[in-house]
């Protein structure tokens, strides 16, 4: 073969490669993976953040000391109910009523129906005098309401511990001060 033929030839292969190349399908750069998920924020709430009080929970340095000074029965003023049917609290002290045990307990001794307009003391609405669950009148008071304090708190002068925004609605006026807890329980079941 002649030198120009073989220049020829290489002239020749050299475009063909170069054109097939030029033809070659442009091969896409694949989409980058699917970034992780980032983790969720953290719902952990340290002891540090679960105080109302803006201090530790564990530290209660800060917390003023409970002083139970309300007046003796008889002599004090009652509150409003927090809420309608709420149990209201004690407005008196309860100095030498506490505890209440199986043998003794003070509270019945002014509240029950029988005693309490003697001492001008509110006696224990009717649901305290009836079976609920087995849908029962009682004679007397229903075991399940014997701990009076399991619901009825007695009251400290401390202030307002915490920011306190919550409005009590009434659905009738008088339930500000009165209890019918019974008569209206099955209201929107029935
Ligand atoms: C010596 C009688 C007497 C004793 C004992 C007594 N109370 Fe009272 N209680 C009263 C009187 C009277 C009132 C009304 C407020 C006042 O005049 O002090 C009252 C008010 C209340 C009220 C508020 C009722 C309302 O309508 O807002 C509750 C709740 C209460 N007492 C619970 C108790 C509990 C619980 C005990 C036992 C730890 C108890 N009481 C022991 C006489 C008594
Ligand atoms: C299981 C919780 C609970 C227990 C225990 C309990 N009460 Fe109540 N009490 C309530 C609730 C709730 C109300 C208001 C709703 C209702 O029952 O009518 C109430 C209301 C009252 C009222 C207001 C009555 C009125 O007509 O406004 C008095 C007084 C009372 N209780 C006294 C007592 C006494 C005294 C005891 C202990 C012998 C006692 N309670 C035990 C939850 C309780």
């Amino acid at each position: 073969m002649s030198r120009m033929s073989t220049l020829c030839l290489l002239i020749a292969l050299l475009c063909l490669v170069g054109c097939s190349a030029k033809e070659a399908p442009v091969t896409e750069t694949p989409p980058p993976p699917p970034e992780a998920a980032a983790p969720p924020p953290s719902t952990e709430v340290t002891d540090d953040e679960l105080s109302y009080r803006n201090e530790p929970l564990l530290d209660d340095s800060g917390t003023p000391a409970a002083v139970f000074d309300s007046p003796d029965p008889g002599d004090a003023q009652m509150e409003n109910r927090a809420f309608e049917n709420s149990p209201p609290v004690i407005p008196h002290n309860t100095d030498d009523l506490l505890p209440i045990t199986a043998d003794e307990n003070s509270c019945i001794e002014c509240h029950l129906p029988e005693e309490a307009a003697d001492v001008g003391a509110t006696p224990v609405p009717a649901s305290h005098l009836y079976d609920i669950r087995r849908d029962k009148q009682l004679d007397s008071l229903n075991p399940a309401n014997y701990s009076c304090t399991q619901c009825h708190a007695a009251q400290a002068s401390t202030g307002e511990l915490v920011e306190n925004t919550f409005e009590p609605y009434y659905r009738a006026k008088e339930q500000k001060e009165k209890s019918n807890l019974l008569d209206t329980l099955n209201e929107g079941v029935e």
